[in-house]
């Protein structure tokens, strides 16, 4: 099918576009972009084929729209094997579509644990008879993320895994954190750090200060997350091998890695819109859906996240989609699963720092396709993250004026646990292309 997308606002950070123009999509690859000059150039044409008389030519006018490469979730949690009454790779990826993701990243705690060559091929292979986009799994670093031994991560590189974590659980064990960077330099890939010191986060579950105190819950202070992320950087810098922070949620997390950067440390990082959109005060009435590890900070915590997006120190939004069961939510707030349901709302909640004026949309595009795929090195995978010419037709079309009412009744995820329900958000995918498929949204 040859798909022409005209007149839309295209945005591609990688090729520097940004401007009105017109998109041809042929065998599922783009084949040209082009930006209106004044006066504006004549219209791309197929080979003669264009036109009312071409029965495979389908045309979708983007008129007052925004088109984007697709997003790249470098975080996810699909829960498939194992856990599949939360999520299934089928219905989270029809909720990546949803939210304008094209690429998702799934994280290893599912059960089994893609630990070994066998998990990452069912994962590869159920993915592609039942995803909606493209899947890439990342592996785990320690057998069984028990953070005792390295897992198969030679074997688990081939067979298909573009990055490697034990996502969910840190790894506390310095000597084998070590290793795995070094066999992060001998394979090119990054190891993705959840940086929580567990001796000092033992028993928490929300954000240490007032809020835990008053609230009679146990807290994780903020040193917790920033030991590890100073330990990590330091084992980068020891080996220089490739690390990147996951779900930066603290002031002094930022600091570290911005210190880090400057004195040219191998280390890149993410955050996800719940870190810069609330803070602990979403807890105030128990609400396990605001439950999340790391847990949300203060408004200091959120201001540095956004000044860490604005001078580069944070590349990456990921969502940490992490879908749970409404009964694990209902527990009572001790014993409730940490996570937040999170492809169907990150656009909406990240289009609030191009409101603000922290990132222009340009940059908004780097930190959510761009930069994930430059660090996994997706251009190996099919090219990812880009509009350029040959890449995979991976292409997300926004309204920015539509506004959204939050509903989790609505979400495509089989997890419903958002603690943003009801809020009314600008910025909406209407069209998602992926695996050569067109999903129209209302
Ligand atoms: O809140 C979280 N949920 N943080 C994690 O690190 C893991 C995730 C999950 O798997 O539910």
């Amino acid at each position: 099918m040859t798909i022409l997308i005209e007149k839309g606002h295209i945005i591609d950070p990688s090729q520097g576009i940004d401007g009105i123009g017109d998109i041809l999509i042929e065998d599922g690859k783009i084949r040209e972009v082009k930006i209106q000059k004044t006066p504006p150039l004549p219209p791309l044409t197929k080979g003669g084929r264009r036109g009312g008389s071409d029965s495979e030519l389908r045309t979708i006018d983007a008129t007052g729209l925004y088109v984007f490469p697709g997003f790249v979730d470098m975080h996810a949690h699909l829960r498939e094997p194992g856990f599949e009454y939360k999520e299934t790779i089928k219905t989270g990826t029809l909720a990546a579509v949803k939210g304008g993701f094209t690429t998702v990243c799934c994280m290893p705690n599912t059960y089994p644990v893609n630990d070994n060559a066998s998990v990452t091929e069912f994962i590869i292979r159920k993915a592609a008879q039942e995803g909606s986009c493209a899947v890439l799994p990342i592996g785990a670093i320690t057998k069984g993320q028990k953070g005792e031994e390295l897992a198969e991560i030679g074997t688990m590189r081939n067979e298909g895994c573009i990055a490697f974590s034990d996502d969910g659980h840190p790894v506390m064990n310095s000597l084998i954190m070590r290793r795995a960077l070094e066999y992060s330099k001998a394979f090119n890939v990054p190891i993705i750090s959840h940086c929580e010191d567990l001796t000092l986060s033992e028993g928490g579950v929300i954000n240490e200060g007032l809020t835990s105190v008053t609230l009679g819950l146990r807290g994780i202070p903020a040193e917790a997350e920033m030991i590890m992320v100073f330990r990590d950087i330091l084992l980068a810098e020891l080996t220089d091998g490739r690390l990147h922070i996951a779900h930066v949620s603290t002031e002094g997390s930022v600091e570290l890695i911005r210190d880090a950067k400057k004195r040219g440390t191998p280390v890149t990082a993410e955050t996800c819109p719940h870190y810069f959109s609330l803070t602990e005060d979403a807890v105030r009435d128990y609400d396990t859906n605001a439950k999340v590890n790391p847990p949300l900070r203060t408004k200091r915590d959120i201001d540095a996240v956004k000044e860490g997006l604005q001078d580069g120190t944070i590349d990456v939004i990921a969502t940490d989609h992490a879908p749970h069961h409404r009964d694990e939510k209902l527990k009572e707030f001790d014993l409730a699963p940490s996570g937040i349901s999170g492809l169907e709302t990150a656009l909406s909640l990240s289009i609030r720092l191009v409101e603000e004026g922290i990132l222009t949309m340009s940059q908004l595009i780097e930190k959510m396709a761009l930069n994930p795929s430059r660090i996994l090195g997706l251009p190996l995978y099919g090219s990812k993250g880009t509009l350029k010419p040959g890449a995979d037709a991976d292409i997300t079309i926004i309204d920015m004026k539509k506004e959204v009412r939050i509903e989790a009744s609505k979400f495509l995820s089989k997890g419903k646990n958002t603690p943003f329900e009801g809020w009314m958000l600008k910025g909406v995918p209407v069209v998602t292309i992926s695996k050569g498929k067109i999903y129209e949204w209302q």
